[in-house]
């Protein structure tokens, strides 16, 4: 359910902070991405050395991570790297810190640079949960759409019983996991996504194809099934692995990949054509190997292959269809054309003139080209790109 969320569990001076051990192991065992921020006061309660160990990964504690290198805790970096953040428990002090926008230490900085939901499980004695400082500094927090959870009631450090104590680990468990599970409005709809190059045979032996490995479409399949969806992925010939649950169908000619679209494009709620589909191919497959009989080849006479995206625009009713398009010149207008005439909702842009974006690489840079606007993206690994396009589809769908 978690697997690959990326959560950043922040930990303030209180009692409760023993508790966030098992909370920190649960969402690891369930395949999060855990990092641990602490407050100064919280390393009196838990060592960042047992924090480290669960999650596998460093814990961060102060802006200088390092005195003698000067190597510092890049408070931004985390605050976007982020899918969630849970601050558990959080103390009255950096309560009152996050209603004034304080920042005297990370975990305040990282608040502060947080582009992800945050939830936060207060925790402190009856007194102070009580006050009206916390009272109000609650609300406001409330207000600003911060996911507050409720005190629990019972025995308090202080030996007096009431309201304060910080919900159980497995309480706030489930509500990172209903955050995960409610998230994506991707859940339960029908994509069917294209990926990788088509061939074109010339003989039974030899073809005309291109440079695509799919690593594009099937980073965006793996990320659409993470979020809920129903998938059906239209691959051509690739080495790449299969991911889990969604079914796979292998098509090897563009007139192939046309008629598998076919099929399934009534029932889906939105194509993602990511596949190098050739444009055209030879208009006779000759049925025996060609033989190496004179001295030049003659020439292969080439027929157009059918348009699957064009096809799917003009039959388009309710799908949102998404298409890419790889440019060497003129990439924003021709990009604006495809979008247009193939009735598209996004068209994702690659430019061959970017570094570390095209063919064979783990990254890639695009552009969004919507019909009223355009968004140029950093260069990002295709699993993040992925994770961006996908975002986009569910403001769409
Ligand atoms: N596409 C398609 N069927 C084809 C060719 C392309 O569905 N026979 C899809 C691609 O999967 C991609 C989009 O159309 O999503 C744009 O493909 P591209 O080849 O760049 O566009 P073309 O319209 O073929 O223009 P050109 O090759 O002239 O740039």
């Amino acid at each position: 359910m978690l697997k690959g969320k990326k959560i950043l569990l922040g930990i303030t001076g209180s009692i409760a902070a023993y508790k966030v051990i098992s909370l920190a192991r649960e969402l690891v065992k369930k395949g999060a991405d855990v990092r641990v921020v602490m407050t100064p006061s919280a390393l009196s309660f838990v060592t960042p050395l047992t924090l480290a160990t669960i999650t596998k990964n460093p814990v961060h504690s102060a802006y200088i991570a390092d005195e003698l290198t000067g190597e510092w805790s890049n408070h931004v970096e985390l605050g976007k790297w982020a899918d969630l953040m849970v601050i558990a428990p959080l103390s009255a002090n950096t309560l009152a810190k996050l209603v004034t926008g304080e920042c005297d230490n990370l975990l305040l900085a990282v608040v502060l640079s947080l582009s992800c939901p945050l939830v936060v499980a207060p925790a402190m004695d009856l007194d102070m949960s009580d006050h009206w400082t916390t009272v109000g500094n609650l609300k406001i927090l409330k207000d600003k759409g911060v996911n507050v959870l409720d005190f629990d009631e019972g025995e308090l450090a202080s030996g007096l019983v009431g309201k304060g104590r910080m919900k159980e680990p497995e309480y706030i468990l489930e509500i990172v996991d209903e955050f995960f599970d409610l998230k994506s409005n991707l859940k339960g709809k029908k994509l069917l996504i294209t990926a990788g190059p088509t061939y074109e045979a010339i003989d039974p032996v030899r073809f005309i194809g291109n440079h695509s490995l799919g690593k594009m479409g099937f980073a965006i399949a793996a990320e659409a099934v993470e979020r809920g969806a129903e998938v059906v992925l239209i691959s051509g010939p690739t080495q790449l692995e299969t991911p889990s649950n969604l079914e796979r169908i292998n098509i090897t000619s563009a007139a192939e990949m046309f008629k598998a679209v076919e099929e399934h494009y009534d029932s889906c709620d939105s194509l993602i054509m990511s596949a190098a589909v050739a444009d055209y191919r030879p208009a006779v497959v000759a049925e025996n190997k060609l033989k190496k009989e004179k001295d030049s080849l003659q020439s292969i006479q080439m027929e157009p292959t059918q348009d699957i995206l064009l096809n799917c625009g003009k039959n388009k009713k309710r799908q949102v269809l998404i298409g890419f398009a790889l440019e060497t010149e003129n990439e924003l207008e021709n990009a604006k054309k495809k979008l247009s005439n193939k009735n598209l909702d996004l068209l994702v842009l690659n430019s061959l003139r970017d570094e570390g974006a095209g063919f064979g690489t783990d990254t890639n840079r695009v552009t969004f080209v919507f019909p009223d606007r355009t968004q140029q993206n950093d260069l990002k690994t295709k699993h993040d790109v992925a994770k961006d396009i996908l975002d986009e589809l569910e403001k769409l769908v």
